[in-house]
């Protein structure tokens, strides 16, 4: 059997509410070792860009399972954390904002508000309760995760802002995008 693909905008699964597993079987397993493949098969076809987290509605199954990078610096370190139903418990901290990319979302980055902290509450795959309190890039990247398996994308935060979007040149630079032009009335994203 092939693995199933990344889905991207404009498919609008990416835009629906996953379900919550309620069994940790075979099906679960294969799914997350899919997910683990699809981001790093992701990350090795591009030069400037880490794949640092995949939620299973990526791979068009819309049930609330999250895969995690453990290293965000170190390419070499492959090896993943696995979120079932995961839950933000609490958000503190400032809001600040940052770049975002989305494996779902083409060529297209976002300096997106998030709190700083975030508390979440997840299942690991042996079905056993995790707690993780995070902070910085983490905390971005489970807010967006979280976000995913709840049927919103990124972009959704930035939908109105004129100064938000950009888009990374062939050299790996982020470059500001015409709103008017590139984003606002675009069928893409929207
Ligand atoms: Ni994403």
């Amino acid at each position: 059997m092939s693995r199933p693909k990344i889905i991207t905008l404009p498919n609008s699964h990416l835009r629906n509410k996953s379900a919550k597993v309620h069994v940790i079987d075979e099906s679960v397993i294969e799914l997350v070792n899919n997910m683990q493949e699809a981001t790093l098969e992701w990350e090795d076809s591009r030069e400037h860009e880490v794949g640092v987290a995949l939620a299973a509605v990526q791979l068009d199954n819309l049930v609330r399972v999250v895969v995690v990078r453990n290293n965000f610096d170190d390419k070499s370190d492959r090896t993943f954390q696995v979120f079932i139903n995961p839950e933000i418990t609490k958000l503190e901290g400032e809001i600040e904002k940052d770049y975002e990319g989305c494996l779902s979302i083409k060529d297209i980055y976002g300096k997106v508000p998030r709190h700083t902290k975030v508390r979440i509450k997840a299942l690991n795959l042996d079905g056993k309760e995790v707690k993780v309190k995070a902070e910085g890039f983490l905390a971005r990247v489970l807010q967006h995760e979280i976000d995913h398996i709840n049927g919103i994308v990124f972009v959704d935060h930035i939908k109105n802002k004129q100064d938000a979007f950009y888009t990374l040149t062939p050299a790996g630079k982020l470059e500001p995008l015409n709103y008017e032009k590139e984003i606002k009335s675009s069928r893409i994203l929207w």
